[in-house]
């Protein structure tokens, strides 16, 4: 008698589900300047604001206007451990160079100029080679998951090894190459 074993190749799908949720850069108030009032104070953000305050520890610092926020404690080295993703409170929006009292700025936010380091969803205290995931379904417990390849689905540059993510897909930087001619 003879059995036959049938394979079953089972297509696993990557379970990232890309969702453009994604809040557009809106001019913003924010509770801090740069450099701050104090000089020893730095712009503190939470998930309730920011504020110019006196670093303690750990915490996210916006280090300049238009610079993505960055931590200052530990980084999580494992993929899938628990990681903190970049504060991204709602801010007040106004009209670009609105009146601002004493300690604020209106600033875009949340910063996207740091092309390969957007304020997103995927940015958060994990090592280089990974991004910390606090979308869709990591909403409630954000870890840390390797960085895509080029090819790959991605909603933001935070999740490709290039920090490149173009229409949906990670690709490897293009050069910026100058147009000076030699002649
Ligand atoms: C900002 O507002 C939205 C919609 O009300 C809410 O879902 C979200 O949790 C708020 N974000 C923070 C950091 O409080």
């Amino acid at each position: 008698m003879k059995f036959l074993f049938a394979s079953i190749i089972l297509a696993i799908t990557s379970h990232n589900a890309v969702a453009q949720t994604q809040q557009q850069p809106q001019w913003s108030l924010i509770d801090c300047t740069w450099p701050c009032a104090n000089g020893a104070d730095s712009c503190i953000i939470t998930n309730d604001g920011a504020q110019c305050k006196a670093k303690t520890g750990s915490e996210w610092l916006i280090p300049a206007a238009d610079k993505s926020p960055t931590y200052t404690g530990a980084y999580t080295h494992r993929p899938l451990e628990p990681c903190i993703p970049a504060p991204i409170p709602n801010l007040t929006h106004v009209n670009q160079g609105a009146a601002t009292n004493a300690g604020q700025s209106v600033i875009l936010f949340p910063m996207q100029s740091e092309v390969d380091k957007p304020l997103d969803e995927y940015l958060g205290n994990c090592d280089g080679g990974m991004y910390c995931s606090a979308a869709d379904n990591d909403k409630t417990n954000p870890v840390c998951r390797i960085r895509l390849q080029p090819g790959s689905a991605c909603a933001s540059s935070n999740q490709c090894y290039s920090r490149n993510c173009e229409n949906g897909v990670c690709v490897k930087k293009t050069e910026k190459r100058s147009s000076l001619r030699h002649y």
